[in-house]
């Protein structure tokens, strides 16, 4: 018996029923990526948490969302198209009683990025922009890269369709993911290399 019990495959998430992506600060359970402690510390080292109305962009069971939360964020709406991992992310808010909440959305849908991508003051994008490259094109996710609206992102991606190649798995190293960066009008500055696949995370202002 595990919190992460009812969690369900899904593209990009989980890939095996009852083991979430990643961890969950003071939760055990069996997970693929156990690095959140780091990542939450090394977002809390590098941005102005304190106070701030943040966005964690492909959730998934809000580890990052809740470790923000509990370090003082003034809100944290993170959002993923995993029904069953935000509500097991919503289950331990509640229980904490933290100034957070998960919403089940898929973020394809033009509108719905629209209406949920503006207004914070700092964004959390961490290994989910590739997966919406390979759903939505490259062109079309690095110009929602381009277009975000956040005084703050913190950045970190894999592998995704790159030079036009849609659809690609190339891997993009941290060189990569820099240059993307740059391309889409920020200024990055890498603050973490996770021993998950060496998945490098930036703190990204506007150039
Ligand atoms: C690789 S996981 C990363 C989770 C978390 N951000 C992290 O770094 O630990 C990617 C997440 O993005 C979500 N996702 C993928 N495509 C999505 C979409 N179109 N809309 C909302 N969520 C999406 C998946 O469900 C999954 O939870």
């Amino acid at each position: 018996m595990s919190i992460f019990d009812s969690v369900t495959p899904i593209t990009g998430g989980s890939k095996e029923a009852g083991r979430a992506y990643h961890a969950i600060p003071g939760e055990d359970g069996p997970t693929h990526r156990g690095d959140t402690d780091a990542r939450v510390d090394a977002i809390v080292q590098n941005v102005s948490v304190k106070g701030a109305n943040i966005l964690d962009i492909g959730c998934s069971v809000g580890g990052i969302s809740i470790g923000l939360a509990a370090n003082g964020a003034g809100f944290v709406r993170g959002v993923d198209y995993d029904e069953s991992a935000v509500a097991v992310g919503n289950s331990v808010i509640e229980k904490r009683g933290l100034s957070a909440k998960l919403e089940a959305l898929d973020l394809n849908d033009k509108k719905t990025w629209v209406r949920v991508s503006n207004g914070h003051d700092v964004v959390v994008w961490l290994s989910q922009w590739m997966w919406m490259a390979k759903q939505i094109g490259f062109d079309e996710a690095r110009d929602r890269l381009a277009g975000l609206d956040c005084e703050t992102l913190v950045f970190e991606t894999a592998q995704g369709p790159q030079d036009g190649e849609a659809g690609s798995n190339r891997v993009m190293g941290a060189d990569g993911v820099a240059s993307l960066l740059k391309d889409a009008g920020w200024s990055s500055l890498p603050v973490y290399v996770s021993p998950w696949f060496g998945r490098t995370m930036f703190v990204c202002e506007r150039r």
